[in-house]
């Protein structure tokens, strides 16, 4: 039996989304949440209502979005050419934390995919999404809820912090916490642009051949060559040999420090550091879902008051290749 309260919740999560669709539809832009990260949505085939999105964030005219859809009858308006791989991997995982960029029906303007001749797409599946892109009666293009090279957002208060009340935000929970797998699947070789929240070991049983991990600056993902998840402090990323002595060298003593330990927080290292430092230690998370989960949160809200974060590596399998691919982003310095 549903209770008061939550008959309550799902109306005015009812109305949001409602609200935001009427927004998308008069070509302004909303957050929403997916089941991986906050979005900033506009309507995909309105040109002037995408170039908001691009302006809020302050994102470079040639870092293509995303174009979110909620069926697959909207995959031939945004996509053509689509290839038998391709359908393999959207029958197992769509829809999902899955991006795959195709090649692009013209119909779709050219300021969404930054003039490529190609087009990512993605089905999330959070339900307010889902239901948003579907009221909107179009598919949304939408990038990460952040200003560009920040840190992206995970909850509304995130999105309060970087926009204020410019943006209409629809609330509710994301999920996976990084953002989605993109796959190009426009050459024989399918290449990963971007390891994200589904694991690569899932799309290689699936697929049963080698993946390239696309690892060069050369930008076939034009997002590759820009600064990333840049906290608001300076940013050491630790390896897994916990190499203090070198650590030590790059802390100052009268700085407010943050460490971030992954797994459990190792006692003679606090021990030792707290000797010396002004220093305070959280667990990030348990396992590598939980990180990814306070992954983004904890970079945005545990800054505050801080000066340094150093922040312990994982280890790179499953969704653990997502989170240090971030981490190696947001670094100024690894250690
Ligand atoms: O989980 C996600 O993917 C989130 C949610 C909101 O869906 N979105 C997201 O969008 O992370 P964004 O814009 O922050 O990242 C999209 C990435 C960028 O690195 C961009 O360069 C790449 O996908 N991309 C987009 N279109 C592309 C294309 N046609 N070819 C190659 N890379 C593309
Ligand atoms: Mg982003």
């Amino acid at each position: 039996m549903i209770d008061r309260k939550e008959r309550i919740e799902e109306e005015k999560e009812e109305e949001q989304i409602i609200k935001a669709a009427e927004i998308i539809k008069g070509g302004g832009i909303v957050a929403f949440p997916t089941e991986t990260v906050y979005g900033l949505g506009a309507n995909a085939f309105d040109e002037k209502a995408v170039r908001k999105i691009f302006e809020l964030k302050g994102r470079p005219q040639d870092n293509p979005l995303i174009v979110h859809i909620c069926s697959l009858d909207d995959l031939n308006i945004v996509a053509s050419n689509i290839p038998d791989k391709a359908y393999k991997l959207i029958e197992r995982f769509w829809p999902g934390p899955l991006t795959l960029v195709l090649t692009r029906n013209p119909s779709v303007p050219d300021i969404v995919s930054s003039g490529l001749t190609t087009v990512a797409v993605r089905m999330p599946s959070h339900p307010v999404a889902l239901k948003l892109i579907r009221y909107a009666g179009t598919p949304i293009a939408a990038p990460s809820a952040n200003p560009s090279g920040k840190p992206s957002a995970t909850k509304p208060e995130h999105i309060k912090h970087y926009f204020g009340e410019k943006v209409f935000i629809v609330e509710g929970q994301t999920e996976i916490g990084i953002e989605s797998t993109v796959l190009d699947m426009t050459s024989d070789q399918v290449v990963i642009l971007r390891p994200g929240g589904l694991e690569l070991e899932k799309i290689r049983e699936v697929l049963k051949e080698d993946i390239f991990i696309k690892t060069s600056d050369l930008p076939k993902s034009p997002g590759m060559k820009y600064p990333h998840y840049k906290p608001q402090l300076y940013f050491i990323v630790i390896g897994e040999r916990r190499n203090i002595s070198e650590l030590k060298k790059l802390l100052k003593p009268k700085a407010k420090i943050l460490y971030v330990a992954t797994y459990d927080i190792p006692k003679d290292i606090k021990s030792e550091l707290k000797k010396v430092y002004n220093i305070d230690f959280i667990l990030a998370g348990s396992d590598e879902k939980e990180i990814a989960r306070n992954f983004f949160d904890i970079l945005i809200t545990k800054s505050k008051g801080y000066d340094i974060m150093v922040f312990e590596s994982v280890q790179e399998k499953g969704v653990g290749l997502g989170i240090m691919n971030r981490l190696k982003k947001a670094a100024d310095i690894i250690i």
